[in-house]
């Protein structure tokens, strides 16, 4: 029986479909391109030397994504595709609630329509909002600070409801903390549009030269050098926690929760530090405000996933900057 990846030709999804074939699980991938290039789809068959099948579409479109179930026996779905951008959100909040709301609840529909039993979906720590107390366990208050988070709430709340109607159902719902890093091939990795959001690409097209400097948003927080912290893990760490989840739904267990984060906290300038490491050349920033919405300090308590479900990390900071860094100047153009 096959995993059905939704978003497999994405950051994480490419990554997590590279460990799929290592195992030698049959994979289908369902992606717009929405976010992603085809390219991407070449270079996993490169690193992995395997196949899959692969079917463009939006999932929104239930006859299109119907056909997927009708030609394919699907044991388990893992649910990456969905728009991410906290900014973006904000503008476009429709388009968020459409995407991300929808698929799900197409993929809910036809899941129970062909009785495919198992899925595993991709949330993120965004869903505990604002915490006080770190490391954050899964059972802290939700909420959520804008339409993306709202998104992935709702989708939890989504899938929860779906358990407790039918608990036939296996769930895992994993709240990722702040994926970086790229495969060691330095084939795949992360390929934002534009000006990137997110810290670690914009270190990265600052050391290629396509951005002067990195804006550090703040060293007034309330943390060991004033810049904000993060729980930043490999996204290979990452991409195998779905390997263990796969084996948990396997057990049969119901709907699960997990963090999936190293369980400690880097500041914007340790993250810094450790690309002028890899890059070999201290990188030019500024100090400017903080951006609205940010929080001071953020990271997992990972212990859950780890009794479990047998995860846990094994990349270094190092390692993190080390692969980005190989990505980035491989692809000065990702993937385009
Ligand atoms: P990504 O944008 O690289 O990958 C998402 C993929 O889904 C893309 O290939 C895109 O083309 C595809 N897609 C989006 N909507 C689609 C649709 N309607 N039909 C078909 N394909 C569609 O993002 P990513 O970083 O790999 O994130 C994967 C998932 O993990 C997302 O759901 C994201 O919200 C979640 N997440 C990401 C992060 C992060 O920092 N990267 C953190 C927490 C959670
Ligand atoms: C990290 C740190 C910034 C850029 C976001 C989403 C979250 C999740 C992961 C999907 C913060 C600082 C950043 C820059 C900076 N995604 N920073 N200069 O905000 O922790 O999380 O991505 O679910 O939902 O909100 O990640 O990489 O944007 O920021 O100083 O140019 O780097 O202030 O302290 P964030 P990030």
């Amino acid at each position: 029986m096959a995993i059905l990846v939704t978003g497999g030709a994405g950051y994480i999804g490419s990554h997590t479909v590279i460990e799929l074939l290592e195992k030698n699980e049959e994979v289908i991938i369902v992606d717009s391109f929405i976010n992603s290039k085809p390219e991407a789809l070449n270079r996993i068959r490169q690193i992995a030397n395997k196949d899959f099948k692969f079917y463009q579409m939006d999932i929104c479109d239930k006859d299109n994504l119907r056909k997927v179930f009708e030609e394919n026996d699907i044991e388990c779905i893992i649910h990456f595709a969905g728009l991410k951008a906290v900014g973006e959100s904000v503008k476009l909040p429709i388009e968020y609630y459409k995407n991300n709301i929808i698929s799900t609840l197409v993929l809910i529909d036809l899941m129970k329509e062909f009785k495919v039993k198992n899925i595993i979906f991709s949330s993120s720590a965004t869903v505990y909002g604002v915490q006080e107390i770190v490391p954050i366990k899964e059972d802290a208050s939700l909420s959520a600070t804008n339409p993306y988070g709202r998104t992935k709430l709702f989708i939890e709340y989504i899938l929860k409801d779906l358990y407790v109607a039918d608990k036939s159902f296996n769930i895992a719902l994993l709240r990722y903390f702040n994926p970086i890093g790229a495969h060691p091939s330095g084939l795949i990795g992360e390929d934002p549009n534009g000006i990137p959001n997110n810290l670690c690409p914009y270190i990265t097209q600052v050391a290629i030269g396509k951005l002067p400097y990195l804006n550090v948003f703040g060293n007034d927080y309330n943390t060991h050098d004033g810049t904000g912290v993060r729980d930043y893990i490999h996204v290979c760490d990452l991409a195998h926690g779905h390997l263990c989840a796969l084996n948990k739904l396997r057990e049969n267990p119901g709907l699960v929760i997990y963090n999936l984060g190293t369980g400690v906290g880097y500041s914007v300038l340790d993250i810094l530090h450790a690309f002028n490491k890899a890059v070999g050349r201290d990188l030019p920033y500024k100090i400017v405000d903080r951006r609205p919405g940010d929080i001071a300090t953020c990271y997992a308590d990972p212990t859950k996933a780890y009794k479990e479900m047998g995860f846990k990390t094994e990349k270094t900071l190092d390692d993190m900057a080390r692969d980005s860094w190989n990505w980035q100047k491989n692809n000065p153009n990702g993937l385009n």
